[in-house]
């Protein structure tokens, strides 16, 4: 199966397997199928996140389960079940036009429902660990459907447990979200501000849909489409460093931008200015490139190879901590 339509980085890859899941029923007979027990497994929701670096000599389970339920509700709050296969921005959008609050900033954030509390998707101030009530995963050894609420989820700035002690051991098949009745609008950001601003909206007729499509806009100036030019988002993860090293460099930049980390003594630097500093912005070589407005997102122009990408996602890396001596590490899943 090629799996060029299924990786937003449009890596032109196969996989010996490939089998597509649109119940929770679907998978206790696919766990014990020994095309899947004998094999190495890559689960797929949009395929927003990962590099795909060769082919993949084993099963691509694409998650497609659907629906979206209110399970629950409260004077507050709507309580939210969604199938792993909703694509993330459809359901920001069923959110948004029924007035239900909490994912507004989450706008046209590429990817599924079921990808989304792996990496605790944010952006624009807010991060899916606020708006998280439960999910349900099935556990691949034995079957078994669990419930996974906030706690057991640990998530942390692009983390949860399913990166870390759980990693490859179950498949997430829903999500539910707590969403508020009554919004917190969540506008701290400078970016919301000026735009809200310049669409000539005040603090007075301020509304979800109207951060909603300030995220849009903003978005959509500085990503790019995958539709368009492929890529996975942000590459890397934005480094957090020790407040004197942050010192330090603020000293010989002026301009370093940086946000203290409440209860530590670290500070988190936006590696796309690192990036840029070290002279990335825009470079390109072959099909593989350094997006020219945002330096954090690495781009396929048509025809990179995964290796081509990581190869230049290296190149980048060392030269960042070359000049700075601050490390950068992937958020995208290279596989
Ligand atoms: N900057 C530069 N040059 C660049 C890019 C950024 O100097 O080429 C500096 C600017 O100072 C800017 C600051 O970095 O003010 C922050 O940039 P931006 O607002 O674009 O956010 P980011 O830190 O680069 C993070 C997330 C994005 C998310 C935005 C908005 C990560 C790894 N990335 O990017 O998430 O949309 O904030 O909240 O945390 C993603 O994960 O795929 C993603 C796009």
């Amino acid at each position: 199966v090629c799996l060029k339509p299924y990786n937003t980085f449009g890596i032109d890859v196969r996989a010996r397997y490939w089998v597509e899941v649109n119940h929770e029923d679907d998978l206790p007979a696919l766990l014990h199928l020994t095309e899947f027990l004998d094999t190495p497994k890559l689960i797929l929701g949009g395929g927003s996140n990962v590099l795909l670096c060769h082919d993949f000599d084993g099963l691509v389970v694409k998650m497609s389960i659907q629906g979206i339920d209110v399970v629950r509700e409260d004077d507050e709050h709507i309580y939210l079940k969604a199938g792993a296969g909703i694509v993330w921005h459809e359901l920001v959008m069923y959110c948004v036009e029924r007035g239900y609050a909490g994912m507004e900033n989450l706008s046209l954030i590429p990817g599924t429902v079921g990808a989304a509390p792996m990496q605790n998707i944010g952006a624009y101030g807010v991060e899916l660990e606020q708006i998280f009530d439960s999910l349900t995963a099935v556990h691949i050894k034995t079957g078994d459907i669990q419930t996974f609420n906030h706690a057991d989820c640990a998530f942390g700035y692009r983390e949860s447990v399913f990166k870390h002690n759980l990693k490859g051991q179950y498949i997430i098949t829903s999500v539910t979200f707590r969403l508020a009745k009554q919004p917190t609008f969540h506008t701290r950001y400078g970016a919301i501000r000026e735009t809200l601003a310049d669409m000539g909206v005040s603090d007075e007729n301020l509304t979800i849909r109207a951060i909603s499509d300030a995220v849009m806009h903003i978005r959509r100036s500085k990503l790019p489409d995958p539709a368009d030019i492929g890529n996975a988002g942000s590459f890397f993860k934005n480094p957090e460093i020790p407040q004197t090293q942050f010192e330090a460099l603020k000293a010989q930049h002026d301009d370093l931008p940086g946000y203290p980390l409440a209860d530590t003594d670290r500070v988190k630097v936006p590696a796309g200015w690192l990036i840029e500093r070290a002279g990335w912005k825009g470079y390109r070589s072959g099909d593989a490139g350094v997006h020219a407005k945002q330096a954090l997102v690495l781009v396929n122009y048509g025809k990179a190879t995964g290796d081509e990408i990581l190869n230049l996602a290296r190149q980048v890396q060392s030269s960042v901590q070359e000049r700075f001596g601050i490390s950068i590490s992937p958020e995208v899943n290279v596989i």
